[in-house]
């Protein structure tokens, strides 16, 4: 019996899309037993069921949930092992909220754990069925992370939202809460994001150099990282501080911009004053020369005097945030190339080539698109004609540099 749901389907989508299917391959009669009689069968087993963003999730008690899974091993056929999952597929459908007081629940998104219980049913084999189960079983009652995530490698299938492939096609900017796509030149927030998910663990000590509208402020507040930005421009200290506090710390963790140059800024003084000593991961978002000016002081990366000037001021902010940088962990640098007198400059691997001259390895390189700014959009026929004359092609991508400190 194959049996599947389309990925998106919702739990009550996916469960009627399944019930379908099993009634008209197996001609199952038992399939149409009426809930009632169930109920007062089996003890209830999920708690609330809640929708977050499209995606429906439900809380079950841990130890029931093992429990049923366990009984499930003893089973001894393979029809009898699809009838119990089909039974247990129905509880989902009919759930009630759970009594028990000192139950830990365990949190599970309907469709991936219809997914699950699917694989089990649809196995050619009762060995195969069971070391499903038992995958499930350590899913539900192990947590098993890796040294520099929360990432629980027994429930893998469930980061949908993580990448893991290098080319980023990111179509919105996420603009929940406080974020906005009000400073020019901004990144989008998928990307601290992204990298506080995959690099740092929960409490754990984030720095950015380029704070700028401190949209890895937000993310680290939200992510229960502590976040340190540094950025040179005082009003958007005063801005970033104010997005900041805008946003809940359900976390209570450390997050705090200041103001100052990167590249002097004694950072072993500045972890002192929060009882630090090191941070596990540092991102650099840095003006792509001076495709945008940010402000008119020197220090500022975007009034560099020419592409050498800008890389090496570009490297001495990292040879200072690489002092506080734990070994092993990641430096992430964004940027993009730049176009002069027709030529294109590949400012994003000369930087990239800077970093690695510092004692940091690559260990990744991503191609992200990025979105068009309203004015780009209202000149894009403009530019498509531009580009035909001249023989260029129109930027549509940056990087997102991952380097690890050895
Ligand atoms: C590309 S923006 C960063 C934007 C940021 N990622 C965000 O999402 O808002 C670069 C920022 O670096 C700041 N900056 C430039 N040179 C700097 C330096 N030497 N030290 C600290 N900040 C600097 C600029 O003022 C600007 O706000």
């Amino acid at each position: 019996m194959r049996v599947r749901e389309p990925p998106q389907a919702t739990c009550n989508e996916t469960r009627q899309l399944w019930y379908t299917s099993v009634a008209k391959q197996n001609k199952w009669a038992e399939g149409v037993r009426s809930m009632k009689q169930r109920d007062t069968r089996n003890p209830p087993l999920f708690a609330v069921s809640q929708r977050t963003g499209g995606d429906e999730t439900v809380q079950l008690d841990a130890s029931q949930l093992v429990a049923r899974f366990e009984q499930w091993k003893t089973i001894n056929r393979l029809s009898s092992l699809r009838r119990a999952i089909a039974d247990f597929k129905r509880e989902i459908h009919h759930r009630t909220q759970l009594n028990g007081a000192d139950s830990t629940y365990v949190r599970f998104n309907c469709v991936h754990l219809v997914n699950e219980l699917d694989q089990i049913a649809s196995s050619l084999t009762l060995e195969r069925a069971l070391y499903y189960v038992d995958r499930l079983i350590k899913g539900v009652s192990e947590v098993r992370t890796g040294a520099i995530n929360d990432i629980n490698l027994n429930r893998w299938k469930e980061y949908d939202a993580i990448q893991t492939d290098s080319l980023w096609l990111i179509d919105r900017r996420d603009g929940s809460g406080v974020h906005t796509a009000d400073y020019w030149g901004n990144f989008v927030p998928q990307i601290p994001y992204q990298m506080m998910m995959r690099y740092t663990k929960k409490g754990e000590w984030v720095l950015d150099t380029f704070n700028g509208s401190g949209t890895t402020l937000i993310e680290g507040q939200r992510l229960g990282r502590n976040t340190i930005g540094i950025e040179l421009q005082h009003r958007m200290v005063d801005h970033a501080k104010k997005l900041v506090a805008a946003e809940p710390n359900t976390h209570e963790v450390m997050v705090d911009v200041v103001q100052g140059d990167s590249a002097r800024i004694d950072y072993k003084a500045l972890l002192a004053e929060y009882g630090q000593q090191s941070v596990q991961l540092v991102i650099m978002h840095p003006p792509y020369f001076d495709i945008i000016k940010f402000s008119d002081d020197t220090s500022d990366l975007s009034n560099a005097p020419s592409v050498e000037n800008f890389l090496e001021m570009m490297g001495a902010i990292v040879d200072n945030a690489a002092q506080v940088l734990d070994k092993g962990r990641y430096l992430v640098v964004v940027i993009g190339d730049k176009y002069a007198k027709g030529e294109w400059i590949p400012l994003g691997f000369q930087t990239m080539s800077e970093v690695m001259k510092r004692g940091f390895s690559l260990k990744s390189l991503v191609v992200k698109n990025f979105e068009d700014t309203s004015g780009k959009r209202t000149q894009r026929e403009l530019w498509r004609y531009r580009a035909l004359v001249g023989g260029f092609y129109i930027f549509k991508h940056e990087y997102i540099f991952l380097f690890k400190k050895q």
